[in-house]
């Protein structure tokens, strides 16, 4: 029951794009992008690059059949910028040569002259200027104006939390090749083929039908591939088209890094309101996020801040505010939690700065305001199904958390320079996509005549796991080896309309369609076995283990010859089933729904130790709660959860995107943008899955498990703030996330 990939992965042979063996004379491109922040496009000087040996084509947006035009949720993104550009990185032309080094050589030798304009970078800034992207939301529940009056105690405070580089190991990239009458076949790593398939046929001008899209796997996503993957499969289509031939489009490290899209940095304000009990009576916040230069993703991304601004809690009186803002850097696009991530750190921001000034820990704030089943969340859906409060103080018992608190205190004391700091992170995630229409799937199944299955989806592997997990389920259902069945290639011939494999539901939505394919598949080659066997008609079939079981006693068919004999008797071996999520809608008018089919809650235990003379900590121990249903393949999802947190971890102190202040990304390589490795894993990672109880709702009784645990990572932002104050009580506390080791340091000498 491990990945499915990883016998291919260490042994290298698994094929991602760049190993695709190309046909002869395939053609290799690069991209020519905006020097500036913003400005308006004067003349290109192309002369130089021209003229160098096997140069054959340089495309800039007037040589485009169709429309410019790249951008899904709102059509503001051209392909090319053609007269103003409005980030620095912003693609404005495509060299063609014959190799790689020759086009990105080229790519130096054009000459652009543009006029400079003035560049926003800070979203407040956007904001007071008026340039917002899509609509103003605003979520509410209660009478929060009213509710003040009886809060005893009021904080108020902001909080910023920075961007975050995917950093997939598979840089973006994509290849096109040209087929009869005009079709083109796309290869590209996406998690959405049909975003790449929609956008490349939107820019050449014709029909979905006519663009075939094939992923076979990623080397990583974590949402940078849900929609930024679809500009480079439109370059790749256009130099094919123009030039009818093969044409590849990768993207360097560097230039990937430079000029694609981050997790959304957003900027906040708080207030929250407290009563005697240290009940939350009321809260308040406005998000400004940074949207980059143009849509992307960014309002459904603040539309699940919106959704979980309240985080693992109930708090009867709430308004929250979001809003879009457009400044000149890259679009900001999906990255693992989607908005979520960075409502719960200002929740929790502001839940540890009403414990600061009222001498209590945290943990007493969070323990007396955590959601009850039946409670509302202020989007109008009850939490169901979960017991929040239950992993919260089985997560304290179970790893000891008043002992550990005493340990620390007392390690606090003995020593001057070192000290601990703990926190605790509960979790409470939503299960679906929040654009309600892509809660959907297809699943193709086909049983070959020597008895293997080939089953096709829409989800795409990107080290998730999600191969091995649809091949259990078809196992699971046609009660076969898993060595039967082989996961083909995600496929738009194949399976059509295809949903991104995001929001976490990737094995859900797909693990119910393959369900429901298998069971068709599955019911039909029994109900048809009486008429070309001398079985009998009546009594109950059933394949156990490869068996054909009649009446609970083994009959001599096995699956090989079950299926020959279906085959021969024309039964159909093949089934294709949608699935959709059933009961979930949501009314955007007055923003209330049941959004979610589910929820995915925990709770994370964080320890720290800080080194006070150089800012730097050692992470002890990351100890868990996680309610993920019956896990139906423990490792995968154990695999997730580590690196779920640990990503969540590195993201709060360590990755830092630095932009100058001309909006030019200065961390576009390892050297300068630093993430985690071997001594950032924590000591001990304990995991708990606390009732191994059947999900219903999910898929073989699982719960979805991708992004909820990178949640749990936040808690490193308060277990070090808590470690800093036992060094220094009297020091300033900011909410300014990354909290890097040099933002330590100088915070642990400030007065
Ligand atoms: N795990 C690995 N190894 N690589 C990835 O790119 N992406 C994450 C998560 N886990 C990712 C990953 C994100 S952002 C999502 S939404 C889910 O996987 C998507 O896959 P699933 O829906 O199958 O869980
Ligand atoms: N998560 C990920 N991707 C999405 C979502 C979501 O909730 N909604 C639309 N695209
Ligand atoms: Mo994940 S951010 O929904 O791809």
């Amino acid at each position: 029951m491990k990945n499915y990939d990883i016998n291919l992965h260490v042994k290298g042979q698994s094929l991602f794009v760049d190993d695709i063996s190309l046909p002869v004379g395939t053609l290799h491109a690069a991209v020519f992008t905006a020097p500036a922040s913003r400005g308006l496009v004067r003349q290109f000087d192309f002369s130089e690059a021209l003229a160098m040996n096997g140069v054959e084509k340089i495309l800039t947006a007037s040589e485009i059949p169709g429309q410019n035009q790249i951008g899904h949720v709102i059509h503001d993104e051209p392909l090319f910028a053609r007269e103003e550009f409005e980030y620095q990185g912003q693609p404005l032309a495509l060299v063609i040569a014959k190799d790689v080094n020759t086009a990105r050589q080229a790519v130096k030798k054009i000459r652009l002259e543009f006029d400079p304009l003035p560049a926003v970078l800070d979203p407040r800034e956007a904001f007071d200027k008026g340039q917002i992207i899509g609509k103003k939301r605003v979520f509410s529940c209660g009478n929060v104006d009213e509710a003040w009056e009886n809060c005893k105690y009021i904080f108020s405070g902001r909080v910023e939390s920075g961007p975050q580089e995917h950093l997939y190991l598979e840089p973006q990239g994509a290849i096109a090749i040209p087929m009869e009458s005009g079709r083109i076949r796309i290869i590209s790593s996406t998690q959405s083929p049909s975003a790449v398939q929609k956008t490349v046929a939107v820019v050449l001008g014709v029909a979905l039908n006519q663009i075939e899209v094939d992923v076979m796997r990623l080397g990583g996503g974590f949402g940078g591939k849900e929609d930024q993957a679809n500009a480079w499969a439109a370059m790749a289509g256009l130099a094919c088209k123009k030039l009818n031939k093969p044409v590849k489009l990768i993207l360097s490290r560097p230039v990937d890094m430079a000029i694609t899209g981050k997790r959304h940095p957003y900027s906040s304000d708080f207030k929250i309101g407290l009563n005697d009990e240290l009940k939350i009576l009321a809260y308040e916040v406005q998000y400004y996020q940074n949207a980059g230069a143009y849509a992307d993703l960014s309002p459904a991304i603040l539309e699940r801040t919106m959704f979980h601004m309240t985080n693992s809690y109930f708090i009867p009186n709430v308004r929250g505010t979001g809003v879009s803002c457009k400044t000149n850097l890259p679009p900001n696009t999906a990255f693992r939690g989607f908005g979520g991530p960075q409502a719960m750190f200002v929740l929790e921001s502001a839940v540890f700065e009403a414990a600061r000034q009222l001498k209590v820990s945290s943990m007493e704030i969070q323990k007396k305001n955590l959601i009850a089943e039946g409670e509302s969340f202020p989007y109008g859906m009850k939490l169901k199904n979960n017991n929040v409060q239950n992993n919260f103080f089985i997560a304290l018992q179970r790893y000891n958390l008043d002992a550990k608190l005493k340990k620390v205190l007392k390690f606090n004391e003995e020593n001057a320079n070192i000290k601990k700091g703990i926190a605790v992170m509960p979790v409470c995630f939503g299960i679906s996509f929040t654009s309600t229409f892509l809660n959907q799937a297809n699943a193709l199944v086909h049983i070959y005549n020597d008895g293997s299955v080939g089953v096709s989806t829409g989800a795409i592997e990107m080290g998730q796991g999600v191969s091995e997990k649809l091949r259990m389920v078809a196992s699971n259902v046609l009660s076969i080896s898993p060595e039967r069945i082989r996961i083909e290639s995600t496929n738009t011939a194949r399976v059509a309309n295809i949903s991104p494999t995001a929001a976490s539901s990737g094995a859900d939505l797909n693990g119910h369609a393959t369900r429901i394919a298998c069971e068709q598949l599955r019911d039909r080659i029994l109900k048809a076995i009486p008429a070309f066997t001398k079985l009998p008609e009546e009594g109950k079939y059933l394949i156990q283990e490869e068996k054909l079981f009649h009446d609970g006693s083994e009959t001599s068919l096995d699956w090989e010859s079950m299926i020959g004999l279906a085959y021969r008797n024309r039964i159909g071996l093949t089934a294709q089933a949608h699935y959709a999520t059933p009961d979930i809608f949501f009314d955007k008018e007055r923003e209330k729904g049941i959004p979610f089919a589910y929820h995915v809650t925990g709770t994370g235990i964080l320890e720290i130790t800080l080194d006070c003379m150089r800012g730097t900590f050692q992470m002890d121990a990351v100890e868990l709660v996680h309610d993920g249903g019956k896990s139906f393949v423990p490792l995968i999802d154990k695999g997730q959860l580590e690196g779920g947190v640990l990503q969540g971890i590195s993201w709060m102190t360590m990755e830092e995107v630095v932009y100058s202040d001309k909006g030019k990304n200065l961390t576009n390589m390892l050297s300068t943008y630093k993430i985690p490795d071997m001594f950032s894993v924590p000591g001990e990672i304990r995991i708990h899955f606390p009732e191994a109880d059947v999900y219903p709702d999910g898929i073989l009784g699982s719960k979805a498990i991708g992004e909820p645990p990178f949640m749990y990572g936040i808690g490193i932002y308060f277990a070090i703030l808590n470690a800093m104050l036992g060094f220094n009580p009297a020091m300033q506390v900011k909410y300014d996330a990354p909290l890097t080791n040099e933002k330590i340091l100088t915070g642990l000498y400030n007065k």
